[in-house]
C-alpha cells in the first residue's frame, strides 16, 4: 500500500505519519504542476491567438503556482514538525489553481466572456489565500519555531500574489483599458514575478540550499538577518509597484535596484557548499545557482530598462527571468523532491537522486536561455525541447522505479513504512 493522496486522515503535529501525509499531497500537486510544465512548451508551438501569453501563463500559473502550493506545505510541515493541512483544504486549494489556470488559458484563446475570465482568475486569488490559511495552520501548531521567518516571506508573497493577481484579472476581463492597461500590466507581472515567485523562493532557499547540499544552514541566517533582507525587498517592490502604477519608471527602476540589493542579502544567508557537497548534489546544485544568478541579472536589466525611461519588462529580461531563473530553480527543486517523493529507503534515494542529475539538462537549459534573450529562434526551440526531453525521460525513469517498488513494497509494508526513509530527507541538519 502507498502514502497515496487521501488514504489518510491527517496526523497531529510531531506525529511520525505526518510527512508520509503531505508527501502524498505533495506528489499529487506536483505532478499536475509538472502536467502543465510540459503543456507550455507544447503550446507555444502549437498555433494561437494568445502569443507569448498563453505558454507563459501555463507555466507561471499552472505550473509554477501547483509548485509553490505542494512544496511549501510539505517544507512547513517537515520543517516546522506541523500537522499536515486537511484533506479538503488541500483538494479545494490545488483544483482552484489548476481549474483557474486552465480556464484563463483556455478562456483568453477561445475569446470567452469578460465574466468567466474573471471568475477563472479570481479562483486563483482564492487558491492563494486558502494556501495562505493552511501554511499558517501547518506553522502555528507546530513543534518548531525555526520556519516562523519562513512563514513570514510566505505571506508576504501571497499577498503580493494576491493583488498582482486581482490586476490580472481586472486586465483579463477588460475592466483596465487604454492608457492605463500598459501600467496595470507591469504592475500585474512584476507583483506576480518577483512578489509572488521571488519572495516564496527568496525565504526558502537559506534553507533548501541546506538541505539540498546535505549540510548545516548558514550562521548568518538568523531570523533578524531573514527579517532585513525581506523588508529590503518587499520596500524594493512596493516602491517598483506604487512607481509603475503612477506612470513614473525612474521611481520603479530604483524600487528593483533596492529588490536586486535584497537578492544579494539572499545569496549572504546560505550556506557555502565545499567539493564535498558538490560532489554529492551535483548539478542541482550547480541549477539552484544559475537559477539564482538569472533571476538576478534579470531584475538588474529591468531596473537599468525603467532607469533609461524603458518598459518594466524587455523580452528578453523577462525572457531570463522565466526561462533562466524561475524554470531552473523549479528543475533544480524538483531533482530533488522527485526521488523523495518517490520513497523507499536510503539506497532508492541515493538511486533516485542519480537518475535525476543531469549535467546535460543543465548545459541545455543555460544555453536554451542565452539563445532565448539573443533571439535566436531555431536554436533556442531545439535546446529548450533537448531540455524537456531530457527531463521528461529521468521523471519516466523515477516515475517507472516507483511503480515496480510499489508492487513488491504492498504485500508486505505499510505507506509509512514506504516512506519512512524518505521522511528525513527534507531534514535541515
Ligand atoms: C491568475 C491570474 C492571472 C491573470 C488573470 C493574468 C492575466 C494577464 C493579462 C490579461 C495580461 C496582459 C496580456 C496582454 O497585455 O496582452 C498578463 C500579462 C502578464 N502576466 Fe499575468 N495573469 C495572471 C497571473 C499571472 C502570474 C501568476 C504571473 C507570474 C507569476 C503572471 C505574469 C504575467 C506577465 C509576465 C505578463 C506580461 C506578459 C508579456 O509581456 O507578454 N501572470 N497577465
Amino acid at each position: 500500500m502507498t502514502a497515496k493522496e487521501g488514504d489518510r486522515e491527517p496526523a497531529p503535529a510531531g506525529a511520525a505519519g505526518r510527512v508520509a501525509v503531505v508527501q502524498g499531497q505533495a506528489r499529487a500537486t506536483l505532478l499536475l504542476a509538472a502536467g502543465f510544465a510540459l503543456a507550455a512548451p507544447v503550446s507555444a508551438v502549437l498555433p494561437h491567438r494568445t502569443g507569448r501569453w498563453l505558454p507563459l501563463h501555463l507555466f507561471l500559473v499552472g505550473s509554477l503556482l501547483l509548485a509553490i502550493s505542494g512544496a511549501t506545505q510539505l517544507f512547513a510541515v517537515t520543517w516546522a514538525a506541523g500537522p499536515p493541512p486537511g484533506r479538503g483544504l488541500v483538494r479545494t486549494q490545488r483544483a482552484l489553481v489548476a481549474v483557474g489556470a486552465a480556464g484563463l488559458a483556455a478562456g483568453r484563446e477561445l475569446e470567452a466572456p469578460a465574466g468567466l475570465l474573471a471568475v477563472a482568475g479570481l479562483a486563483v486569488a482564492l487558491a492563494l489565500a486558502l494556501l495562505a490559511v493552511a501554511l499558517h495552520r501547518i506553522v502555528a501548531n507546530g513543534v518548531q519555531r525555526r520556519f516562523d521567518p519562513v512563514l513570514r516571506w510566505y505571506l508576504a508573497a501571497l499577498a503580493a500574489g494576491g493583488a498582482g493577481t486581482v490586476l490580472g484579472a481586472a486586465l483579463a476581463a477588460g475592466v483596465v483599458t487604454g492608457a492605463h492597461a500598459g501600467r496595470v500590466r507591469e504592475a500585474h507581472a512584476v507583483l506576480n514575478l518577483l512578489g509572488l515567485v521571488g519572495l516564496v523562493i527568496a525565504g526558502t532557499l537559506p534553507f533548501f540550499v541546506a538541505t539540498q547540499a546535505r549540510m548545516k544552514m548558514s550562521p548568518a541566517a538568523t531570523p533578524a538577518a531573514q527579517r532585513v533582507v525581506r523588508g529590503v525587498m518587499a520596500a524594493g517592490l512596493a516602491v517598483a509597484v506604487v512607481g509603475l502604477l503612477a506612470g513614473r519608471p525612474q521611481p520603479a527602476g530604483a524600487g528593483l535596484a533596492v529588490y536586486a540589493a535584497g537578492q544579494a542579502g539572499v545569496v549572504a544567508l546560505l550556506p557555502r557548499p565545499g567539493r564535498r557537497q558538490l560532489r554529492w548534489a551535483g548539478p542541482r546544485l550547480v541549477q539552484l545557482g544559475t537559477g539564482l544568478l538569472w533571476w538576478t541579472g534579470a531584475v538588474l536589466a529591468m531596473a537599468v530598462s525603467l532607469l533609461g525611461g524603458g518598459p518594466a519588462l524587455p523580452p528578453p529580461a523577462l525572457l531570463a527571468l522565466v526561462v533562466g531563473g524561475f524554470a531552473q530553480i523549479l528543475a533544480a527543486a524538483l531533482a530533488y523532491l522527485g526521488p523523495v517523493l518517490r520513497g523507499g529507503g536510503h539506497e532508492r534515494l541515493t538511486a533516485g537522486f542519480a537518475v535525476t542529475a543531469s549535467w546535460r539538462g543543465l548545459a541545455a537549459a543555460n544555453a536554451a536561455a542565452a539563445a532565448l534573450i539573443c533571439g535566436h529562434r531555431v536554436l533556442d526551440g531545439a535546446l529548450l525541447a533537448g531540455w524537456v526531453l531530457d527531463a521528461g525521460w529521468r521523471a519516466g525513469r523515477l516515475s517507472a522505479g516507483r511503480q515496480r517498488r510499489l508492487m513488491t513494497a504492498s504485500s508486505s509494508r505499510s505507506a509509512a513504512a514506504v516512506n519512512s526513509a524518505s521522511n528525513d530527507a527534507v531534514t535541515i541538519r
